[in-house]
């Protein structure tokens, strides 16, 4: 996909999900008039008496998470308790006459019938402020996604706190990163040791490529403080960008590198002079210049690629 039709697919996103905000509101309204907005007196009880152990979809283990808490007045379970999430029951309390439909309650998920504007306002309505959420305008929420596209609410754990089912979830549809990290240079996401949310901030971000921090470097830094500095020898493309140098998911070359020296070296420092002459004149290497191509090339004298703290490493030597 280039950049044009991005923002197109964008743009038309956007557009759609306006119009199911509005007719969210309508949705709303409409279903709520035709179950005349009941609230059942008894809360869950209501509910309990059809959603049992015995149910196809198991409801009950809301009851083992925050959202089953009701000594937290935060909580749903405090207030309006299931209908706080599924809106008022109406006549969905009441057994279908023969032959015909079961009145609809608020349903959630990819696949449920409310519009997606709907079930989302409901999760937003407290999980707005408090939990730094910048859901709106991120990309997740332009192509209409709900909560419940990767959030289980009846569920003992929820599943992106779970390292392997969170990278399961994030890679069934980011299918280009799913192989990135099949590299052999990795961060470990493969092996599960690592999590996308550990990078990535899914709801949304004032940062670019919804990265966590403001800068892609803080987000290196917090996990490699060594490479932070500040050094007495800098070089300029480690402070600036690690991702000049670095793939941050995975790399078929060495360490997460983009190329291999010389030519990741040479990518910047022109050929003019020793800097980056790898090669004889019958641009092979020879006695001499085999140093700079064989083993790890540049590095084998530029070792401090990163920046250094000795007197005198201004040319990344020691
Ligand atoms: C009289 C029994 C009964 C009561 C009481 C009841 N339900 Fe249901 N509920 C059902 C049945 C049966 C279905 C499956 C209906 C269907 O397939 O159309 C269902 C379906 C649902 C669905 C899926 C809706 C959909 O359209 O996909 C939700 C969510 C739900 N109930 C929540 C609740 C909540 C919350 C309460 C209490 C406020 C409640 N139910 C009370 C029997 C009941
Ligand atoms: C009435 C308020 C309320 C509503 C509505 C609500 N939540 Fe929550 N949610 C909470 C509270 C309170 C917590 C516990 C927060 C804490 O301990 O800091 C919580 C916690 C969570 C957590 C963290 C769970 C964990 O394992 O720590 C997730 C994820 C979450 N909610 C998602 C949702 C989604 C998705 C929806 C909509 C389907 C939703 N919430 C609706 C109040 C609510
Ligand atoms: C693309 C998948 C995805 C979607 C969609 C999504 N979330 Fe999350 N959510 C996550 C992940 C991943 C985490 C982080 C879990 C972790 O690392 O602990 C998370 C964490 C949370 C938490 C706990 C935050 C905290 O600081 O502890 C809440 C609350 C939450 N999400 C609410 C929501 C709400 C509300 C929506 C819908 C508006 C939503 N999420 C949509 C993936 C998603
Ligand atoms: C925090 C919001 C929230 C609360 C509170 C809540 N639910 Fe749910 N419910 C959901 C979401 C989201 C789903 C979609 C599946 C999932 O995440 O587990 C769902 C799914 C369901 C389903 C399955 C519907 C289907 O599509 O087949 C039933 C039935 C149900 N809830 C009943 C209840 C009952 C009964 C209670 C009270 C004991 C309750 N819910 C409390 C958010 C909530
Ligand atoms: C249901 C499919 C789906 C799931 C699940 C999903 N995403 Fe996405 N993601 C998208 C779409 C669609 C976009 C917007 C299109 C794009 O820019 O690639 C997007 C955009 C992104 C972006 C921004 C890309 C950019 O170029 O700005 C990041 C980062 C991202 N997702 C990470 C995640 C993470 C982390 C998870 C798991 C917590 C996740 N996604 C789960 C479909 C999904
Ligand atoms: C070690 C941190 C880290 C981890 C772990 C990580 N990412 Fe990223 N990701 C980044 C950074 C940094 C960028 C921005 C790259 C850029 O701007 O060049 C990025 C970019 C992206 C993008 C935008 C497109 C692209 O490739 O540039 C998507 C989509 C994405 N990541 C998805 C994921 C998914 C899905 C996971 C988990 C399976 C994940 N990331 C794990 C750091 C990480
Ligand atoms: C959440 C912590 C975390 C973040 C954030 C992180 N890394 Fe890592 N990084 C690791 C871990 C853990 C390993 C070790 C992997 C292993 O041993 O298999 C690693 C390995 C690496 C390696 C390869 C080391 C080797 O010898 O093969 C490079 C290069 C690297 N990270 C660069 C980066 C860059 C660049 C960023 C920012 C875009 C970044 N890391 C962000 C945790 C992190
Ligand atoms: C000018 C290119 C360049 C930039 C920019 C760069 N690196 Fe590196 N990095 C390298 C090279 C080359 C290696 C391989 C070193 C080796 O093989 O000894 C490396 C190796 C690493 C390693 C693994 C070995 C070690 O030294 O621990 C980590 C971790 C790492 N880089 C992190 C980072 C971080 C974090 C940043 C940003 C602050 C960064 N790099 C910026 C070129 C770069
Ligand atoms: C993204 C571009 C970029 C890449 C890739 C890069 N450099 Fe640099 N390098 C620079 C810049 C910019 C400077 C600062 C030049 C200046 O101050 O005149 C610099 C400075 C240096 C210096 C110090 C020069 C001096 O005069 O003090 C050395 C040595 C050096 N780089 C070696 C390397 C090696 C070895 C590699 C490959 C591992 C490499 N560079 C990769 C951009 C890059
Ligand atoms: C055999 C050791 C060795 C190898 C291999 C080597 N260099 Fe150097 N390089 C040096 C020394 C020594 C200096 C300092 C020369 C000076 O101070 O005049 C230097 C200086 C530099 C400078 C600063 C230029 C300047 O005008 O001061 C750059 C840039 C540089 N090297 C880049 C590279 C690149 C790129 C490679 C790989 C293609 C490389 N070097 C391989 C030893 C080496």
């Amino acid at each position: 996909m280039n950049d044009h039709t991005r923002l197109r697919l964008r743009l038309f996103a956007g557009v759609i999900s306006l119009l199911l905000a509005s007719s969210a509101v309508f949705a709303d309204e409409a279903t709520t008039k035709k179950k005349d907005a009941k609230f059942s007196k008894k809360g869950a009880d209501t509910c309990l008496k059809c959603h049992d152990e015995d149910n196809e979809y198991p409801v009950l283990p809301i009851f083992y998470t925050k959202h089953g808490e009701r000594n937290d007045g935060r909580s749903p379970m405090a207030t309006l308790q299931c209908e706080t999430c599924h809106g008022p029951v109406g006549k969905h309390k009441k057994k279908a006459k023969k032959g015909k439909k079961k009145a609809p309650i608020r349903a959630f998920g990819p696949k449920a019938w409310t519009p997606p504007a709907e079930q989302n306002a409901v999760c937003l309505g407290c999980h707005s402020d408090h939990n730094r959420l910048n859901w709106t305008g991120g990309p997740h929420e332009s192509t209409a996604m709900v909560c419940g596209e990767c959030h289980v609410i009846h569920t003992r754990r929820d599943p992106m706190r779970v390292a392997d089912s969170q990278n399961e979830k994030c890679q069934s549809c980011h299918l280009k990163q799913k192989a990135e990290f099949q590299r052999t240079s990795v961060h470990p996401v493969r092996f599960d040791k690592m999590r996308c949310s550990q990078c990535h901030n899914p709801h949304g971000t004032f940062n670019d490529k919804l990265v966590k921090t403001a800068t892609k470097n803080e987000l290196c830094y917090s996990c490699h403080a060594e490479k932070r500095g500040p050094k007495l020898w800098e070089h300029a493309p480690v402070i600036e960008d690690c991702t000049l140098c670095h793939f941050p998911h995975g790399s078929s070359h060495n360490a997460l590198l983009k190329k291999t020296p010389p030519l990741l070296c040479q990518s910047c420092h022109g050929s003019a002079g020793h800097p980056s002459v790898a090669y004889t004149g019958d641009g092979l290497p020879s006695g001499t210049a085999s140093p700079f191509l064989l083993s790890k090339s540049c590095l084998n004298c530029h070792s401090q690629v990163h920046g250094s703290n000795h007197p005198s490493g201004v040319k990344l030597l020691r």
